[in-house]
């Protein structure tokens, strides 16, 4: 049983989410909610869709990293999208899905700091910090289902820590929740509901063309993207640079020596 208040919640916010969590899925414990909404999806499941669990015995981050989900103690859930159904055509179904993780960092972060006023940032490409050095508060996973070069559809998975039992002692220094920066429990089915109303909200502008206005906002969510020292490891071995931004597909711009280059994918460590 989801909790009794989140209906009363996903009411207060139904202009502003569209068919996000018209039907919702909660899972007393799953391994994913990435994979129980990937599953849903490839069986039909309509745009929107969300997974929400107490606990995962699987979960994951990017780069093949676990992301640990203890019952009760962060926000697990999954929203099925489909970008390519009933709207734009192939091309800016891409540009759509290419963005979402940005678009999802938005959205995440403006629901946190609506329901608790705390000065969430984005560290790009998926992470949700908080203070400096940044400590992560969430995570997000976007991952896309493609049958001939065609996008089928997107799921989009957050894990936010709610309380500290959500993230393993040995991350302390690195991680934290929204207990721990508030000093008292949180209204978790409020951020729920906020959140899905901003991504609700970010779906739609990147839907209907607006990405630039997504894209400023995520620039202003996110200090670290200018001027931030980074490295990372590339074919040609270890590459140092400073950050300068993002550019309109959401790719890292870096100031490598004289010349700039572009980061989509992979890990960049931060200094
Ligand atoms: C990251 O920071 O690397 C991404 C973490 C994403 C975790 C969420 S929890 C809900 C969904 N199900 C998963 O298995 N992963 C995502």
């Amino acid at each position: 049983m989801p909790p009794l208040d989140l209906d009363a919640a996903l009411a207060r916010v139904a202009s502003r989410r569209g068919v996000l969590g018209e039907r919702l899925v909660y899972l007393v414990e799953t391994p994913s909610t990435n994979d129980a909404a990937a599953t849903l999806a490839a069986r039909g499941a309509a745009e929107g869709t969300v997974v929400l669990a107490e606990a995962q015995t699987q979960g994951r981050g990017r780069l093949g990293r676990t992301w640990h989900s203890p019952a009760g103690a962060g926000l697990y859930l999954s929203v099925v999208f489909r970008p390519a159904a009933g709207g734009p055509g192939g091309g800016a179904a891409a540009d759509v899905a290419r963005l979402m993780t940005l678009m999802a960092g938005v959205a995440v972060a403006d629901g946190i700091r609506r329901v608790t006023g705390l000065p969430v940032d984005i560290k790009w490409p998926n992470d949700l910090v908080v203070g400096r050095p940044p400590r992560k508060l969430a995570g997000l996973l976007a991952e896309a289902s493609t049958v001939s070069g065609r996008i089928e559809f997107v799921i989009l998975g957050i894990g936010l820590n709610l309380a500290p039992a959500a993230y393993p002692p040995d991350i302390a220094d690195r991680a934290t929740s929204l207990e721990s920066e508030l000093g008292r429990g949180v209204d978790a089915v409020a951020v729920l509901a906020e959140t899905l109303a901003a991504l609700g909200e970010g779906y739609a502008d990147l839907k209907q063309g607006r990405a630039r206005e997504m894209l400023d906002r995520w620039r202003a969510l996110a200090p670290f993207a200018q001027g931030s020292a980074v490295e990372w490891e590339s074919p040609r071995g270890l590459v140092r640079g400073t950050t300068e931004g993002i550019d309109e597909e959401g790719a890292l711009v870096v100031r490598v020596g004289n010349r700039r280059e572009r980061v989509i994918a992979g890990e960049v460590h931060w200094h």
